[in-house]
């Protein structure tokens, strides 16, 4: 049987879980790829740092460039811009696929990178990129390629919806909430790219441009965070029966000529507490999504942390290994492997 190098490169929240399941489930994954899915390496920084999930300690390095040259499949998991984009460029270059869950880096430079994969030929997936483990970027790009898509809104960070909905149920103060944000692993390594609404207005980027087939760069969303929010405006808000949350919306808007035009744009909004967005809790995301022929559409679920986001991360190394494996042709199903029947609880 094939084995396809996977290079890992970040092993933080996300990428610790990512080298987890690659290492337990292996046999599984094997399975539904019908090729071994082998981890060749991890790159980080700091070899001996404590990690959260133990894993072995031959597996890390910090010649990321080693690892790539060697590998089928590159997963980048170290965020920013650099040295990220050097890093997924020279996989790209290397002729391995590429799965981010970069979103600063695909709001920046998505558009560059996706030209770059399609001229070498090689795979780039990111679905993680944008609201954990909600599978929102396939379905935007696949599901709904036949219609026209006119917004999508939504709420896309974890770590502000955490804070502000512990605020607006317990009356905690912000700055109590976002320190347990960051100990649950939600908040970036640098959390005012969440609380001044960056990380949301990248994913903006990421969902206008997907949606409206354009190039949408994150430095021209309109991004207004949670920084002032404070307790007295949440109860405000409760008293007149709304809850306040951050969301991101891109919607078609026609420019001021007349001619298309969309706008994009992240803040704190006013929503009525019978809003189905209102009763988004936690860290969890929620995105509607509304299309001429389709009508609205929700997608719900885990927006953030290691768990809920390596479950996007996999699904995209999967589905890449697979048309890896029969060299682009596309197949659900491994036929190399026997498939053992299960047996049917009785209820
Ligand atoms: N910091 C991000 C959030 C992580 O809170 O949503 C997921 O992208």
């Amino acid at each position: 049987m094939k084995t396809l190098k996977v290079a890992l490169l970040g092993c933080g929240n996300v990428g610790s879980q990512v080298a987890r399941i690659l290492l337990e489930d292996a046999e599984d994954l094997t399975a539904r790829v019908g090729a071994r899915l082998k981890l060749a390496g991890i790159a980080v920084r700091n070899p001996d740092a404590q990690r959260e999930v133990e894993l072995p300690r031959e597996l890390f390095t910090t010649d990321a460039e080693a690892l790539i040259a060697d590998a089928d499949i590159v997963i980048e998991l170290m965020g920013g811009l650099e040295p990220a984009g050097t890093l997924v460029r020279s996989a790209i270059a290397h002729g391995a696929a590429v799965v981010t869950g970069n979103k600063a880096l695909l709001a920046a430079q998505g558009h560059d990178l996706a030209v770059l994969a399609e001229e070498a030929g090689v795979q780039l997936s990111y679905e993680a990129a944008v609201a954990g483990a909600i599978p929102i970027l396939r379905p935007i790009t696949d599901s709904l390629a036949g219609d026209h898509i006119t917004k999508v809104m939504g709420i896309v960070n974890g770590t502000t919806n955490f804070i502000l909905d512990a605020m607006d149920t317990t009356g905690a103060a912000f700055g109590d909430v976002l320190a347990e944000a960051q100990r649950l692993g939600y908040a970036e390594a640098d959390p005012t790219a969440d609380v001044g609404g960056h990380d949301a207005a990248a994913k903006a980027a990421i969902l206008a441009a997907l949606s409206f087939h354009t190039t949408v760069d994150a430095a021209d969303v309109h991004c207004e965070g949670i920084t002032s929010i404070t307790a007295d405006d949440v109860a405000a808000a409760q008293d007149a029966g709304y809850v306040i949350k951050l969301l991101a919306i891109a919607e078609r808007l026609p420019a001021a000529d007349g001619s298309d035009g969309i706008s994009v744009r992240v803040h704190p909004t006013l929503i009525p507490r019978l809003h189905p967005l209102a009763s988004v809790h936690g860290a969890f995301n929620a995105v509607f999504v509304e299309a001429e022929n389709a009508g609205q559409l929700m997608f719900y679920g885990q927006g953030a942390g290691g768990r809920p986001t390596a479950s996007a991360v996999l699904g995209d190394t999967v589905a890449l290994a697979r048309r890896l494996v029969i060299g682009g042709r596309g197949r659900t199903r491994s036929h190399d492997v026997t498939i053992p029947a299960l047996p049917i609880a009785q209820a």
